[in-house]
């Protein structure tokens, strides 16, 4: 099963590990890596187009400078902005990214009006109300990447802490992402058997930890940049569960209305995924403990958007 087109905006790192994946994955028929930066896109498209005869995939993969070579894709992978660098947090990118994000949707508004948008450009739960705003997409069609990258770190390091597979892994974290983003210890299991029975309190608070400054660890690395193997692979995942129809439970950024007692803003929730987008929001039991942790994180998402309506 695959569609005919995908396309991926922004040809950095991000964009371009995503374009690779989703073509040596096969999903459709046609991938476009698209950016304004002329011939960078191209450059890198045609580069993994040749890797095709190797890796022996037939999806046409092939860069682009132009919204019209987008035209009637079927599902957009939005990456385009600025990463942060040391010392910044994903709220700083806030206005130059805002900027970017409201041209792409008008772009993909245009072009492609039936398209299921995932984004994952920062910061990620406010750019995600950037792009339902400006396409006027329902919220089926449109949905923040941030959740399946999170809890891909935190399933990275319970099995770097137990020495056991990371498919026996899951694991969910909720809220924004950013630093108050809520990794659950409650629903972390290997094999079904609940984390808590497999590893002492302190160390399963040192790995929530860890998870919640992921993303600042690898740009402490990087410097000039931030992290695009792992945050690709997520937004490919929840693109395979779509085109896929695979109907899977990810957590995701959705346009919350009244799930979790909260409206209007997008926040990482476990999502349902198959055609058409966002099947459901599936709402879980919290503890009291939990349940105040994710009201904070919503509190620091409604911070961004109020300073995002203030820049007019
Ligand atoms: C991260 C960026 C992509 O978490 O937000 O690495």
């Amino acid at each position: 099963m695959s569609v005919k087109k995908i396309t991926v905006v922004g040809g950095g790192h991000v964009g371009a590990t995503c374009s690779q994946l989703l073509a040596m994955k096969e999903l459709a028929r046609e991938v476009v890596l698209l950016d304004i930066l002329e011939g960078v896109p191209i450059g890198k498209g045609l580069d993994q187009w040749e890797s095709a005869p190797i890796e022996r995939f037939d999806s046409l993969v092939y860069g682009a400078n132009d919204y019209d070579k987008a035209k009637g894709s079927d599902i957009f992978i939005v990456t385009a902005g600025v990463p942060r660098k040391p010392g910044m947090s994903r709220d700083d990118l806030l206005k130059v990214n805002a900027g970017i994000v409201e041209s792409v949707s008008k772009e993909i508004k245009r072009v492609a009006p039936k398209s299921i948008v995932i984004i994952v450009s920062n910061p990620l739960d406010v750019m995600a109300q950037v792009a339902l705003e400006t396409t006027g997409f329902p919220r089926e069609r449109v949905i923040g990447m941030a959740g399946v990258l999170d809890s891909a770190r935190y399933r990275s390091f319970i099995a770097l802490e137990l020495n056991m597979s990371v498919e026996d892994i899951q694991a969910l974290v909720l809220g924004g992402h950013g630093d108050t983003m809520v990794p659950l210890a409650s629903y972390a299991s290997v094999s079904g058997i609940p984390l808590t029975q497999l590893v002492p309190q302190d160390r399963i608070d040192a790995m929530l930890e860890r998870t919640r400054k992921g993303g600042g660890e690898i740009v402490g690395y990087l410097k000039t940049g931030s992290a695009y193997y792992a945050p690709a692979a997520a937004a490919v995942q929840m693109t395979e569960a779509i085109v896929k129809d695979k109907r899977r439970i990810l957590p995701c950024a959705a346009w919350l209305q009244g799930e979790y007692g909260m409206k209007d803003l997008f926040l990482g929730v476990p999502c349902l995924l198959g055609e058409g987008g966002l099947k459901k929001v599936i709402e879980v039991e919290l503890s009291a403990a939990e349940k105040a942790a994710l009201a904070k994180s919503a509190e620091a998402v409604r911070s961004v958007i109020a300073a995002w309506k203030a820049l007019g």
